[in-house]
């Protein structure tokens, strides 16, 4: 007697949880798991359209490959912005552009350094000169510097490397 109803209670617990599944599918609306993917990726599209340029942090890469290095107010107190291996200036012919190159002179590899006040960039190795855009002014150097692309979003300065 005991052995049976053992059985039966186990035969009962094992089919209501082999079932138990089946139930869950059938309790399910078709589509939900379609309709999620598809909020997922509008939701994605969504905010890389909306915030692909907006820069919180300086540092952060936007979606469109460019990375703040600072803000629009540190670029005009000091008149430029620098890392270890770009400069940003302003345009000297049209304030409102960014001119952004490389560092390194293209003579021997020394760093150039920006002259706020002659509004070009100087080589303490061997006196080569550059203007904004990084076009030799004054040699050995013969060869212009890397440029890149830089702009203004909101108050950062941002730069494509
Ligand atoms: Fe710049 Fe020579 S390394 S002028």
């Amino acid at each position: 007697m005991i052995k049976r109803r053992s059985f039966v209670k186990y035969f009962s617990v094992g089919w209501l949880a082999s079932c138990f599944p089946v139930v869950l599918a059938a309790c399910t609306p078709a589509g939900d798991s379609s309709d999620a993917k598809t909020s997922t990726s509008a939701m994605a599209d969504a905010s890389t359209g909306d915030k692909g340029n907006t820069v919180k942090t300086a540092g952060a890469k936007t979606t469109d490959g460019f990375t703040a290095i600072g803000t629009v107010t540190e670029l005009d107190k000091a008149g430029y912005l620098q890392t270890a291996k770009i400069s940003i200036s302003r345009d000297p012919v049209n304030p409102k552009q960014l001119l952004a190159v490389n560092r390194k002179c293209t003579h021997q590899g020394c760093d150039i350094a920006w002259q706020p006040g002659a509004k070009k960039y100087e080589c303490p190795c061997h006196d080569a000169e550059f203007s904004a855009d990084g076009k030799v002014l004054k040699g050995p150097a013969t060869e212009s510097l890397t440029t890149y692309a830089a702009k203004i979003v909101g108050t950062q300065v941002l730069v494509k490397v």
